[in-house]
């Protein structure tokens, strides 16, 4: 069987063995899939000795996202976009990574969108809350998706305008309008989506104050909070002032699907891989 695992510190919580196994059921596929603890110092070696011993792909999660995207030989353009990988494997004695990050929250996005309201994501006002790692990457696959408006608001105000200014040259070129804005200066009533993209999902803590989060939205926000399996401050707060919040699991099998996609090569057209029956399961 083709060997594959997930590797992270920590890692025993990880859900993407569960979807793996799902995607590989689905498709009729014989794989292993497992995973692999690593010591913070250690990545390199034990991506090395996994590799070596034919292992065929790996999903990289927190916190090694960026060590993977710096020990690749080759990196696809979204992951040079994100500054960060979640996929390694090799080709030809090479180290490849890919991110399918972006294009997994993209995709978790116009599904929900979709199912409520029949509502795209092309021409909506997006809010992100956070300017790190997990910003940086989705920042261009959001362009990508012809959203009318990306704002970044951190609390480190400086951190959202560098941010921005990675990605200015792009969104001139895709016509959106990308700013960073302080906390006093966010557009009552006009957020369409708004993305909590910062750490806070882990601590307990919110990444803006109730009042204020009462004052940007519209009946129909959607908030989404990137981190999976818990309900955060950040949704917690928005579904008590009435709008629909969601976690990340969609996110997360989006990613993977992209990954079972990339690696087992399937013909998506005869195999589609039953995405809201993997999200049900898991
Ligand atoms: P990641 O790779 O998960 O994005 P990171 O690069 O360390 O992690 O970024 C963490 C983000 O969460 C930052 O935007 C950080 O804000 P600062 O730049 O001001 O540090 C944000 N963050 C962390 N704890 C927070 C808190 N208690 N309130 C608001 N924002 C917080």
């Amino acid at each position: 069987k083709d060997a594959y695992a997930v590797i992270g510190n920590p890692i025993a919580h990880s859900k993407s063995p569960l979807i793996h196994e799902i995607f590989a059921k689905q498709t009729q596929q014989a794989i292993h899939y497992g995973r692999i603890y690593s010591e913070l110092d250690d990545f390199k070696k034990t991506t090395q000795e996994f590799f070596e011993r034919g292992g065929k792909g790996l999903n990289v999660t927190i916190p090694f996202k960026l060590q993977a995207y710096e020990l690749a030989q080759h990196k696809t353009p979204r992951a040079q976009s994100a500054q960060a990988a979640n996929m390694l494997w090799v080709d030809n004695g090479q180290l490849w990574c890919d991110n399918s990050d972006g294009e997994g929250l993209t995709r978790d996005l116009r599904r929900l969108l979709k199912q409520r309201s029949g509502a795209a994501l092309s021409g909506i006002n997006v809010l992100i809350l956070g300017a790190g790692g997990a910003a940086q990457g989705v920042i261009e696959p959001l362009m990508g998706a012809g959203v009318a408006s990306i704002t970044v608001f951190n609390r480190t105000h400086e951190k959202a305008e560098a941010l921005v200014k990675q990605f200015t040259g792009l969104a001139t070129k895709a016509k959106v309008h990308l700013k960073a804005l302080p906390l006093s200066e966010l557009k009552n009533g006009s957020y369409d989506l708004i993305i909590n993209a910062t750490a806070t999902g882990l601590s307990n803590e919110s990444p803006i104050a109730k009042d204020i989060l009462r004052a940007i939205i519209h009946p129909d926000t959607l908030a989404y909070d990137m981190v999976y399996g818990k309900e955060t401050c950040f949704m917690l707060d928005a579904k008590a002032l009435g709008i629909q919040a969601v976690d990340g699991l969609g996110m997360l099998v989006e990613q993977a699907a992209l990954a079972f996609e990339t690696w087992r090569q399937l013909d998506l057209e005869k195999t589609p891989l039953d995405i809201n029956g993997a999200i049900t399961t898991v």
